[in-house]
């Protein structure tokens, strides 16, 4: 099949190179020149295992082309709309400035029998909109939801073998059938044996995507609230997820208390989603995820109580180590990154910061070009008097508390995600401070 992809950031990168993994002919198109020139030679534009390796075999295919020109569209059937919806600023709400300027720019090329597939994360009711546009102007045309759950780090083999798709239809019975003859022929390969399938309304398209990322920010803040309580009696964060995790029912995937989440994704998700209550008039039907938001962010503020704690009450010039900056490992991502902002706030306290991270160091140097970055972990450990361990990295996972103790001035330690082990630590001389452990 004939697809474009409008918008090739993060989620639109991705999955315009997975569709042409899976055969289609594709086109991306975005507005940013660099990104395209870079995603035309073959290059990520951000860090994403596998994403490079299916960027050059679809490019040397023919399958894959990228351009900022919108009239390439014309030739598509099938345009998915990947834009981002960040959060605007000074508000919870989504920014909808890009999918209405995508949509925009799509509609002249449009021909009766094109199917517009929105991706992008939105208020509930953008579909329902945007289809009777897209409807109005060109008679024929149609629109279908299409949410993406995909994790970063993860993207290509969740866009390549979802775990589930959820295709939100036109009402119409004839149309929703053609949307969903269309979505299944772009899927085909994708869609293994038993991957579910969930055909539905666009309302539900679009609230399923926001629930999902609700719940899960909501299992994270849940176990960092229990964290708290862990803190002040003693018990043990990790061993009491262990055995909450073994209820089938509850799960232990995300009940790793730490730092808490940041990313693309969830922080502006849950806000946004709080925002559309709101303005639907059922604000109090989600007040519970300022709860979620405000739990997440105050463990930010443990840590940063926690380094000032371990300096005798007195951060002001004292050499800090921040092992890690990217909202989670195997992504150079630093939006809303909980590492990020400890190292910020420990700059602002006056603390000699040394951060330091696998792949994220050049994204967090725009962003705060204020900090020192260095580029191993023995240069940033270098006679710190605290070591801060913020994103679980591998490589700082397997850290060894003797060579590190070799370097540092004091061997204290706070294990931000709970990922070292507490009693090697200890025994090699470290006082050692997790999230909700003893
Ligand atoms: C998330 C959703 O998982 C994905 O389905 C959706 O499409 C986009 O948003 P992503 O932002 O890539 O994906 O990251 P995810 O793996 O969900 O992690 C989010 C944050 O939560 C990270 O900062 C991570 O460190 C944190 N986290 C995760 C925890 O603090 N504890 C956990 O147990 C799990």
């Amino acid at each position: 099949m004939k697809l474009s992809v409008i918008g090739c950031g993060y989620l639109g990168a991705v999955h315009a190179a997975s569709m042409a993994e899976l055969g289609h002919e594709v086109v991306g198109i975005d507005v940013d020149q660099r990104k395209i020139e870079a995603l035309a030679a073959g290059r990520a534009p951000f860090f994403e295992p596998g994403l490079p390796e299916i960027l050059t075999s679809a490019s040397a295919s023919g399958r894959l082309s990228f351009t900022t020109d919108m009239a390439a569209v014309s030739g598509a059937t099938v345009h998915f709309v990947a834009v981002g919806t960040p959060q605007k600023a000074g508000s919870y709400s989504a920014d909808m400035t890009y999918v209405d300027a995508a949509i925009d720019g799509l509609i002249p090329f449009l021909k009766p029998g094109d199917l517009v597939v929105g991706k992008s994360t939105v208020p509930v009711g953008t579909a329902a909109r945007l289809a009777e546009k897209i409807r109005a102007a060109v008679p024929g045309a149609d629109l279908a939801w299409n949410p993406e759950f995909l994790r970063e780090g993860f993207a290509v083999k969740d866009t390549i073998s979802p775990d589930r798709l959820v295709y939100g239809v036109p009402s119409d019975p004839e149309a929703g059938a053609r949307a969903k003859a269309l979505l299944d022929e772009v899927y085909a390969k994708a869609l293994g044996e038993n991957t579910p399938l969930v055909v539905t309304d666009y309302a539900t398209a679009e609230l399923v995507k926001v629930s999902a990322n609700a719940f899960l920010a909501t299992k994270i803040s849940f176990i960092n609230a229990i964290a708290e309580i862990a803190e002040v009696t003693d018990a043990n964060i990790t061993e009491l997820a262990d055995a909450i995790g073994f209820d089938a029912r509850i799960g232990r995937r995300f009940l790793n208390a730490g730092v808490g989440f940041g990313g693309g994704c969830l922080p502006k998700d849950i806000r946004a989603f709080g925002a559309r209550a709101e303005e639907l008039g059922r604000g109090e039907s989600l007040a519970f995820l300022k709860e979620v938001d405000a739990i997440n962010l105050r463990r930010r503020q443990r840590v940063v109580d926690l380094v000032v704690e371990l300096l005798d009450g007195q951060a002001y010039e004292k050499k800090v180590a921040v092992l890690g900056l990217a909202f989670k490992p195997d992504s150079d991502d630093i939006r809303d990154s909980p590492a990020l902002d400890v190292a910020v706030q420990l700059h602002g306290l006056g603390a000699d910061v040394k951060a330091t991270d696998v792949e994220a160091i050049a994204n967090a140097h725009a962003k705060h070009p204020q900090l020192v970055f260095v580029d191993s972990v023995d240069e940033a450990v270098a006679d710190a008097e605290v070591v801060v361990l913020l994103t679980e990295w591998k490589e700082y996972r397997a850290l060894d508390p003797n060579a590190v103790g070799a370097l540092v001035a004091e061997k204290q330690i706070i294990d931000g995600r709970n990922v070292l082990d507490s009693a090697a630590w200890r025994a090699a001389g470290w006082t050692y401070r997790g999230m909700g452990r003893p």
